[in-house]
């Protein structure tokens, strides 16, 4: 069986890396793997493949960036020559991204099947790029692979026949489960606990100056409680380029290029509390028990709320500045790597991917 995998932007590495892994293990499987370059920086994309201990891609698609419509049709016409001269039995997308739909689509229009890792997901907010993603690939493929049962129970509404929706649980989790143990080793020595770690790139964030400059005058008061750690996506950095965030002798914002991902795994397992839009790290925090306050009005992983560890803030500073100081007086002497309790999220067990392959291997060939 021949099994084609499409990645294509950061948060998707982790997520097919143990997908691959699982696959490799199986007898009678082929895969190729296509990376579309719409990340293409070293420390957005190369390093991630070091680090997950991923094969080299077996074609990469160079389609870069460019407006959304730029980007998805740069991928629908580079993806489809590869997928007539490969012949793949079936195509694994993940998650939400530019890349995910582009490709799905591709695959639909040529009758080759397609499965998507991390279906199901809605945040119901269709002016975030990722929800349009999300709701189209789920359409157009034919294996659904959902995180949790908030995802089988949106497919299900929007009318998706059960038989193709399988629960398998977070492919994302099982990478962190794996590399747990040796994020221990980038640990940064310099950096004394307690401190709060920040990423934000969401276009509804950071393409909004004046709320930007907002959030930035706000972590640098943070700042003066406590060393902040942010990690600063490109987006950001091109939007912040013109700003000068902080002053003063008190301030300790660190504002860093994006960091590999055992670095940031051992970051976020440290952390007092994580102050973010990104979906994954919602889900990370949740697993570690890390306290998240999400600069979002919404969230498509419900999940992470119900099990009390993320709280959204959305656009109000003031509810940012209250809940960040709730947290820190609540936060226990214990740090969360010392009381890393199980996991309370069924499946999130670092065995989504192994479920996938059983799945697809039954699924079979074309
Ligand atoms: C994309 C995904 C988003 C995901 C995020 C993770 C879509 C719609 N969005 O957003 O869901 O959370 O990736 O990072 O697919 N750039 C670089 N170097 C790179 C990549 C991008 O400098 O390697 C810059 C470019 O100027 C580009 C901008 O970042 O225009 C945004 O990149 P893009 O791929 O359009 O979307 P992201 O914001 O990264």
């Amino acid at each position: 069986m021949h099994i084609l995998h499409v990645v294509g932007a950061r948060p998707n590495f982790m997520k097919a890396a143990p997908v691959l892994r699982a696959l490799a293990a199986q007898s009678g499987v082929r895969q190729t793997l296509v990376h579309t370059g719409q990340h293409y920086d070293r420390a957005m994309s190369d390093v991630f493949f070091q680090e997950l201990e991923m094969p080299e891609p077996d074609c990469n698609l160079e389609v870069g960036s460019g407006s959304h419509a730029q980007q998805t049709a740069a991928v629908l016409s580079a993806f489809e020559p590869v997928v007539l001269e490969r012949k793949p039995d079936l195509v694994l997308v993940y998650g939400d991204v530019n890349s995910t739909v582009a490709a799905a689509l591709v695959c639909s229009k040529l009758g080759v099947r397609v499965g998507h890792v991390e279906a199901g997901l809605r945040s119901r907010d269709r002016t975030m790029p990722e929800e349009i993603n999300r709701l189209l690939t789920d359409q157009l493929s034919d294996l659904l692979f959902t995180p949790s049962a908030d995802g089988d129970e949106n497919l299900l509404r929007e009318g998706v026949d059960s038989s193709r929706i399988h629960l398998v649980g977070n492919v994302m989790i099982d990478t962190l489960v794996r590399l747990l143990p040796r994020s221990e080793q980038h640990r940064r020595d310099d950096l004394a606990a307690p401190y709060i770690l920040v990423t934000l790139h969401r276009p509804s964030n950071v393409d909004d100056l004046p709320w930007l400059r907002e959030l930035l005058a706000t972590l640098a008061d943070l700042s003066r409680q406590l060393t902040v750690v942010f990690p600063v996506h490109p987006r950001t950095r091109q939007r912040l380029a013109d700003m000068t965030p902080h002053s003063g002798s008190h301030v300790r914002l660190q504002l860093l290029d994006p960091l590999p991902y055992l670095a940031f795994l051992a970051l976020q397992r440290h952390a007092a509390v994580v102050i973010t839009d990104s979906g994954g790290i919602q889900e990370e925090t949740t697993f570690l028990g890390v306290p998240c306050l999400t600069v979002r009005e919404n969230t498509e992983r419900p999940v992470t709320i119900a099990m009390g560890t993320n709280q959204l803030v959305g656009r109000d500073i003031k509810l940012l500045r209250t809940a960040a100081n709730d947290v820190l007086n609540r936060r226990s002497e214990t740090s969360a790597s010392e009381s890393l309790m199980p996991c309370q999220v069924p499946l999130w067990d670092g065995r989504a991917a192994e479920r996938i392959a059983k799945i697809l291997l039954r699924a079979g060939p074309a």
